[in-house]
């Protein structure tokens, strides 16, 4: 089996690679389930801010989410943007975890900012909108050092990206127990 972290800025395309390889996986008979940071924020998570504390216990929980799917034989794509190595590395110590790092550079997500995130953790420190603690303006996120496939978001096609995240899936299930 398999459990993909991603790790990857806030719009560097993790949900929308993880739901284009779920549907290819489906397509092959793969039972696969998305584990993401903002709908478990609502719900499992709805406690947790953006404090580092708060972030790991964040990856911490949707990690033992994962492992449960996990252990009914599904393949698990946890989409959150995971942004510290320590926790990354005591995660990738299973077996069954691959980390994948989608790489975009900070200027083209502040221009492409399809939530327009980035444009309120920009604001003037005055401006009451202002989304502090930002990942990649306002709060650290630190880049893999030890990432086993890297995608580079930013310079190639989506459908290169999610051929390459899904024959690494397919030739890392049977090698991962
Ligand atoms: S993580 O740091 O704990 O891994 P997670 O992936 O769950 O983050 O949530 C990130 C999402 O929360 C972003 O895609 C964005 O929609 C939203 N968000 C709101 N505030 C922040 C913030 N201060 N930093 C990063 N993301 C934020």
């Amino acid at each position: 089996m398999i459990l993909i972290q991603f790790t990857g800025l806030s719009g560097s395309g993790k949900t929308t690679l993880a739901k284009n390889v779920e549907h290819l996986l489906v397509e092959k008979g793969h039972k696969v389930e998305i584990v993401d940071g903002d709908i478990y924020r609502k719900t499992l998570c709805k406690d947790l801010g953006f404090s580092k504390d708060d972030r790991c216990e964040n990856v911490r929980r949707l990690f033992n989410v994962g492992q449960d799917f996990v252990q009914s034989e599904v393949i698990v794509l946890m989409s959150v943007i995971n942004p510290y190595e320590d926790l990354r590395n005591e995660i990738r110590q299973y077996d069954f975890v691959r980390t994948v790092f989608l790489d975009c550079s900070i200027d083209n997500l502040i221009k492409r900012d399809p939530k327009g995130l980035y444009q309120k953790a920009l604001l003037p420190d005055n401006d009451s909108n202002k989304i502090k603690n930002f990942t990649g303006i306002s709060d650290v996120y630190e880049v893999p050092l030890k990432a086993d496939l890297t995608l580079k978001t930013d310079s190639e096609p989506e459908s290169v990206s999610t051929n390459k995240l899904y024959y690494f899936i397919i030739d890392n299930i049977t090698n991962a127990v």
